[in-house]
C-alpha cells in the first residue's frame, strides 16, 4: 500500500503524533528500533501513559490505517518521514545527534526525489540546515527543489498532546519556500494554524521556549535557598512579589528538571557567546534535591538509619515520565546520609511502595512530585496519622498548601487544630 507518512522514534512524541495523523485518515508507518516497545503497540497496547492515546491506538489498530516496523528503510515508502527521536546531550555540552545521524545513514539509499523530511525533534540551533546538507553530500539533492527538509518543533506538554495537537500554532521552518509549504501542507491536516519561518528561527523558538520556563523555575527555586538562609518565608515572600502587582509573576519552587528542561539549555550553551548564564541556572535547579536534604539535616541531624519516605519519582505533576526527574537524585543523596529511603508513585511503571508502607513510621517526608493525588487533606491526614508524631514534611511545592517548605508534623497538627 502506499503510505502518507512515516514516523521514525515511537516514543512519547512519536507515537501520539503517528496516531493523530491515523485519526485524521492519513496512511501511516511507525517505526521503532525497540522490539519491546513495538510489540506492545502492534498489540494495541500504549507502553506509557498519555490520555487519549489508547483510545486512539484503538481506532488505528481496528481501522488499519497504521502499521508498525522496526526497518528504518521502510519508512521511504512514505511520501513524508518524520523523525521523532531522542536528542539528549552529552555531558560536554552539546547535542548528541547520534540517532538522527543513524537514522540518516540508513535512510541514505532509500530516499527518492520528491520526498519530504521532517525533524521533529528538538534541536540545537543550525541542525536543520545540517540535515540537508549531508543530503546534498551524500545523495546530490537539491534541497527545497527535488527534496523537502523543515523542522517542525514538537512544543505539546506531556498529557496533554490530544488537546494540544489542533489547538498551538505549529511553527515550520523549511529549507527553501517549497520545504516549508509541503511541512505545512502535513502538518495542516491536524488542524492547528501554522507559522511558517526560517529553520533557524524555529529552533530557537522552541529551545529558547523551554530556557524560558527552565530559567523562570530557576528564580524561586534561588529564592527559596536564599530564605532558608534567613529564615524567611518563600510562599510568603513570593505572594508579597505578585500580590496586585502588575510587575510580579515569580513562579513557585519545586524540583525542576525531566527531560527537555535539563536538557535543551546545552543546544543554546553549545556555541553560546555569554557562556555560562544558562548554566547557572541548570546548577539552581540541580542544587534543590540537595538544599531538601540539607534542610532535613538542620532539623533532625543525621539522617543515618531516619526512614525518609519520598512521595513521587516523576519529573512532574501526573505523568509516568522519570526520565531525568530530580526524585532520583534526591534519593542518591539521601543514601548517601545512610538513610532508610521508602518511595511510593502512583503513575510510574517503577514498582515503589504502597502509600502506607512508605509513610508508616516514617522520620521525614518529601512531597517530591506534586501528582495530584498525592496534594489532598486526606492524604496529609494519613501521613498525620502514620509517621512519626516529630517527623518533618518537607513541600517545596506546597502540594499541601502549608505554606512552609520544611514543616514539623507537631507543628501542621497544631495549626490544623487552631
Ligand atoms: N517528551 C516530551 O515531552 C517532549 C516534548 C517536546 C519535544 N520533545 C523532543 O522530542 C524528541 C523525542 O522525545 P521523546 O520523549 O519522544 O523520546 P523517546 O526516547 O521517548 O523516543 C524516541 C524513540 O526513538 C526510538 N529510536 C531510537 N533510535 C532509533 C533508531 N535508530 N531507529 C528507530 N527508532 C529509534 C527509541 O526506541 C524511542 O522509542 C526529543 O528530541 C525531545 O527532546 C520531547
Amino acid at each position: 500500500m502506499s503510505l502518507d507518512v512515516a514516523i521514525i522514534g515511537c516514543g512519547r512524541i512519536g507515537l501520539p503524533l503517528a496516531l493523530a495523523f491515523a485519526d485524521r485518515g492519513l496512511k501511516v508507518i511507525g517505526v521503532d528500533n525497540d522490539e519491546q516497545r513495538l510489540a506492545a503497540i502492534s498489540s494495541g497496547q500504549m507502553p506509557f501513559e498519555e490520555p487519549g492515546a489508547q483510545d486512539a491506538l484503538d481506532r488505528a489498530t481496528s481501522a488499519g490505517t497504521i502499521e508498525w516496523s522496526s526497518r528504518v528503510t521502510d519508512a521511504a515508502q512514505a511520501d513524508a518521514i518524520v523523525i521523532t527521536l531522542g536528542t539528549p546531550s552529552f555531558s560536554h555540552i552539546e547535542i548528541d545527534l547520534r540517532q538522527i545521524q543513524s537514522v540518516l545513514d540508513d535512510l541514505l539509499p532509500v530516499l527518492r526525489e520528491g520526498q519530504l523530511l521532517v525533524l521533529r525533534s528538538t534541536i540545537a540551533p543550525g541542525t536543520t540546515d545540517f540535515v540537508a546538507g549531508y543530503l546534498r553530500k551524500h545523495r546530490d539533492f537539491v534541497v527545497g527543489e527535488n527534496i523537502f527538509v523543515a523542522h517542525v518543533p514538537e512544543r505539546i506538554a506531556a498529557g496533554k498532546f490530544f488537546e494540544e495537537i489542533e489547538t498551538l500554532p505549529c511553527i515550520v521552518g523549511g529549507v527553501g519556500e517549497r520545504s516549508g509549504d509541503a511541512a505545512a501542507k502535513l502538518f495542516e491536516t491536524l488542524g492547528a494554524p501554522i507559522v511558517q519561518t526560517t529553520p533557524i528561527n524555529a529552533e530557537l523558538a522552541k529551545i529558547w521556549a523551554n530556557i524560558l520556563r527552565y530559567t523562570m523555575f530557576a528564580l524561586p527555586n534561588r529564592l527559596m535557598v536564599e530564605c532558608e538562609q534567613y529564615d524567611a518565608n518563600v510562599f510568603e515572600v513570593i505572594d508579597l512579589i505578585n500580590r496586585d502587582y502588575p510587575r510580579g509573576g515569580m513562579a513557585s519552587p519545586g524540583m525542576t528538571a525531566g527531560t527537555c528542561l535539563r536538557k535543551d539549555f546545552a543546544f543554546s550553551e553549545e556555541r553560546s557567546n555569554g557562556p555560562g548564564m544558562l548554566l547557572a541556572v541548570s546548577r539552581v535547579n540541580e542544587s534543590v534535591p540537595l538544599f531538601i536534604v540539607d534542610g532535613l539535616k538542620t532539623r533532625l541531624g543525621s539522617l543515618e538509619g531516619r526512614k525518609v519516605a519520598v512521595l513521587g519519582l516523576a519529573f512532574k505533576a501526573d505523568t509516568d515520565d522519570e526520565r531525568d526527574s530530580l526524585s532520583h537524585k534526591l534519593i542518591r543523596l539521601l543514601e548517601r546520609e545512610l538513610a532508610d529511603v521508602s518511595v511510593h508513585d502512583p503513575h510510574v511503571a517503577t514498582p515503589t511502595a504502597s502509600f502506607s508502607e512508605a509513610i508508616i513510621d516514617a522520620d521525614a517526608v518529601v512531597v517530591a512530585t506534586d501528582h495530584t493525588v498525592l496534594g489532598s487533606p486526606d492524604v496529609l491526614r494519613s501521613i498525620i496519622d502514620g509517621a512519626k508524631g516529630e517527623a518533618i514534611i518537607a513541600d517545596p511545592w506546597n502540594s499541601f498548601g502549608q505554606n512552609a517548605v520544611f514543616a514539623s508534623l507537631s507543628e501542621i497538627y497544631a495549626a490544623q487544630r487552631a
